[in-house]
């Protein structure tokens, strides 16, 4: 009987097992979007927590959910963490978020990798980021962003300066498409630019100066910059439109 079913086992066809291929496609630009892989800069061996005023901040801002929803806090306490971090949301920042709130850290990885305004790289003391929406488009934002580049010492976007002082991206519209073509540096709007106001802006925040943000044609806000060209009579007062057999 032995004999039999070994003289079977012997006629079978060898199986091969399939060979196991590694993958050896170079990593995907869009890949630094998604993956996080440990360096020696960021690793969740770098500690993180919050100062005591954002603390304070943070206990403040999860004290407006319920409870059982403190975790609807996670967007905010993500900025206060990058804001505390230089700007950069490390994989310590989102794991001592996750902490905070009680919240699985994959859940937190997915909303930071998720909005791209959490930035998951270092970035420089200054951030720049240049709208190229049609609106500022139209208006000649890729003339503003090669300025930037060119008075940048010849960056392109997505780098940093070798001092480390500006980092400049392009992005998407920023809400300001009336004062195009635009650009943010930091938490600041400078809006209605030539290529020759945004070098003086550069200018100035490399000499360490803040030049005061808001549109840079010396109107106000987003007025019309001809001039009122509609509604220029008096405004007529409560009662004055109705016909005299009404009065
Ligand atoms: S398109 Fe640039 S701000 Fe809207």
């Amino acid at each position: 009987m032995f004999a039999v079913r070994l003289a079977k086992q012997l006629s079978r066809p060898v199986q091969r097992t399939a060979a196991r291929k590694v993958s050896s496609t170079p990593a995907r630009k869009s890949d630094a979007l998604f993956v996080h892989r440990d360096t020696s800069y960021n690793n969740p061996k770098i500690h993180f927590e919050f100062n005591a005023e954002n603390l304070k901040r943070a206990q403040e801002i999860i004290a407006r959910y319920p409870p059982q929803y403190k975790k609807a806090a996670v967007i905010p306490l993500l900025d206060l963490g990058q804001r505390q971090n230089k700007g950069w949301t490390s994989i310590s920042v989102m794991n001592y978020v996750a902490n905070l709130l009680e919240m699985p850290p994959m859940r937190v990885y997915e909303v930071a990798t998720f909005y791209t305004m959490f930035n998951r790289e270092p970035i420089g003391e200054h951030f720049v980021q240049v709208c190229t929406t049609t609106p500022c488009m139209l208006r000649g934002a890729y003339d503003i962003l090669d300025t930037v580049c060119k008075d940048l010492g010849g960056i392109k976007p997505g780098e940093t300066t070798k001092d480390g002082k500006f980092t400049v991206i392009e992005v998407e519209c920023q809400g300001a498409c009336s004062n195009a073509p635009m650009l943010v540096v930091g938490d600041d709007f400078y809006e209605d630019l030539t290529p020759q106001l945004t070098t003086k802006i550069l200018d100035a925040f490399k000499k360490g100066e803040r030049p005061k943000p808001g549109p840079q044609s010396g109107r106000h806000t987003s007025e019309n910059s001809a001039g009122l060209t509609a509604l220029t009579e008096k405004p007529y007062g409560p009662g004055e439109h109705c016909t005299p057999e009404f009065q």
